[in-house]
């Protein structure tokens, strides 16, 4: 009978308990592990094994509860979907450490409120019209071509590693964080909402260009949910909706026309672009410093040769999606 591989695996696990330790410390452990192990059972193994006082939080051990997210080596995973042979195959050893973007209660435990304060913010039911109620005995009255409009959110176990990996959301408290806009576009597209219009109206000075299309939401998603991508229908749904009515959205207007018409970037038309003349006006010193640097900055770009490609890559883009229903 074949005998299974084993490592040694050196495990550094984030320890804090507020109140009682001054400052969060890493305690280290060594555990005999095949390499498929789960980081979660290599965890319960240490609590029942070598500490009972180590906390963490779990459920399903399936990846269907979403409990169970934490830092693995730096990226938000779920630690009962990584194994850990590959991990220590890649960086020599296990780090293992609590959920970013929210405040530690004990050890890899954090609190969750702020996550859920956003997704409550969002208003993640739908809105039905009285007037039209849904017809008796047609419980689902939709298109597949409609369903297939949200077909990944629905996936998402909220987990919050998109919340954790988001440098949004640290940067700025307010931004409502990938999985509450990801749902949010759910109801958007959801032809039985009628609340489609508020929402977008809503969520444009709610926090949604706060987003920096960083896409590291959707890498970290275990779910494949690809939120940056949710988030950027959104911002396209948005100024269909309502043009260009905050300096986010007139700066993706701004940026797309800026390049289209020379194929490199006028810097300082773009500052009119997304926050017109006043605002070019507030940032004049900024301006300045910035021109004594790099005077280029002020100059028309040459257009690039082969604009005409340019613009065929424009129109294409910009013309209707193909109805496939
Ligand atoms: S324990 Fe449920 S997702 Fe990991």
């Amino acid at each position: 009978m074949a005998v299974a591989k084993t490592l040694e695996a050196p495990i550094e696990v984030y320890r804090f308990e507020p109140g009682k330790d001054a400052k969060p410390h890493y305690d280290r452990y060594t555990l005999t592990v095949e390499p498929h192990t789960p980081v979660l059972t290599a965890l319960l193994r240490i609590r029942t094994e070598l500490d009972p006082s180590l906390t963490l939080r779990y459920s399903c051990r399936s990846s269907i509860c979403g409990s169970c997210a934490m830092q693995i080596n730096s990226k938000s995973r779920l630690a009962c979907q990584t194994p850990i042979g590959p991990e220590i195959e890649k960086h020599g050893r296990l780090v293992v450490e609590p959920m970013r973007n929210q405040p530690v209660l004990r050890d890899l435990v954090v609190d969750q409120a702020s996550f859920w304060k956003h997704y409550d913010r969002i208003e993640p039911h739908l809105k039905l019209d009285p007037r039209h109620p849904m017809p008796e005995g047609k419980p689902n009255p939709m298109t597949p071509a409609e369903v297939a409009r949200f077909y990944e959110t629905p996936r998402c176990i909220a987990c919050a590693a998109c919340y954790s990996a988001c440098p949004a959301v640290e940067a700025d408290a307010d931004f409502p964080g990938p999985m509450a806009l990801a749902k949010l576009y759910r109801f958007v597209v959801d032809p039985r909402d009628q609340a489609h219009q508020d929402r977008l109206v809503r969520i444009q000075t709610d926090g949604l260009w706060l987003c920096l299309r960083c896409h590291l939401c959707t890498e970290a998603c275990p779910k494949d949910v690809r939120p940056s991508e949710r988030i950027r229908d959104l911002k396209e749904l948005a100024i269909a909706a309502q043009g260009g009515t905050e300096p986010g959205s007139r700066h993706a207007i701004g940026f797309k026309e800026n390049i289209r018409e020379r194929g490199q970037l006028q810097e300082m038309k773009l500052v009119r672009q997304s926050d017109g003349v006043g605002g070019m006006l507030a940032q004049a010193p900024q301006g300045l410093r910035l021109w004594r640097k790099k005077p280029e900055i002020a100059k028309k770009p040459r257009a690039i040769d082969d604009l005409d490609q340019l613009e065929a890559l424009y129109r294409e883009l910009d013309a209707p999606p193909r109805d496939d229903s």
